[in-house]
């Protein structure tokens, strides 16, 4: 399901993974997996209401597990999805500087990963299996291969109109 990443959380629509699922503590990782799904990311709104939902939970302790693990996201993600690989074949040719171009034409400061006007979102991502192309950036699924700093300026650049 695609969904606006600004769109308000509806507590009926969370009720019903709740119950899909349980209201049982086993099964809080699931819960928020499918919520993050449905919503693209962890809104945290929605963390504080099923930590009110789910049996020997609170908030806080949902909101610390929603911020432990690396697939969850607490960020609104970007109408484009920018994926850099880290894998060990893309930082050796070159995935960092790559990635350092993205933030600074984005101005993204450190540790912002989505653009203040929702445009964009960054992440780096580990081996993405095509390491014959690095190193290898995705947006939106699609893969740029054999990315520089120069070359993703320009395609951010297309972007930006496109998005505009
Ligand atoms: S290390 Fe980047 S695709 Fe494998």
């Amino acid at each position: 399901m695609s969904v606006d990443s600004s769109r308000k959380i509806d507590t009926a629509e969370l009720d019903k993974i709740i119950e899909s699922y349980g209201s049982k503590k086993s099964n809080l990782i699931a819960i928020l997996q499918k919520v993050q799904e449905e919503y693209k990311y962890l809104p945290e709104e929605a963390l504080i209401y099923i930590g009110t939902k789910i049996e020997g939970l609170s908030p806080a302790t949902v909101y610390g597990v929603a911020t432990f693990y690396a697939q969850f996201s607490l960020d609104p993600k970007g109408k484009y999805e920018i994926k850099v690989c880290d894998g060990t074949a893309c930082h050796v040719r070159g995935s960092m500087p790559v990635l350092n171009a993205i933030k600074a034409h984005l101005k993204l400061k450190d540790g912002q990963m989505t653009t203040a006007d929702g445009l964009f979102s960054l992440e780096t991502v580990s081996c993405l299996g095509a390491c014959g192309l690095a190193p290898v950036c995705v947006i939106n699924g699609k893969v740029y291969p054999q990315m520089t700093s120069d070359a993703i300026k320009v395609i951010l650049d297309t972007l930006i109109r496109e998005g505009e």
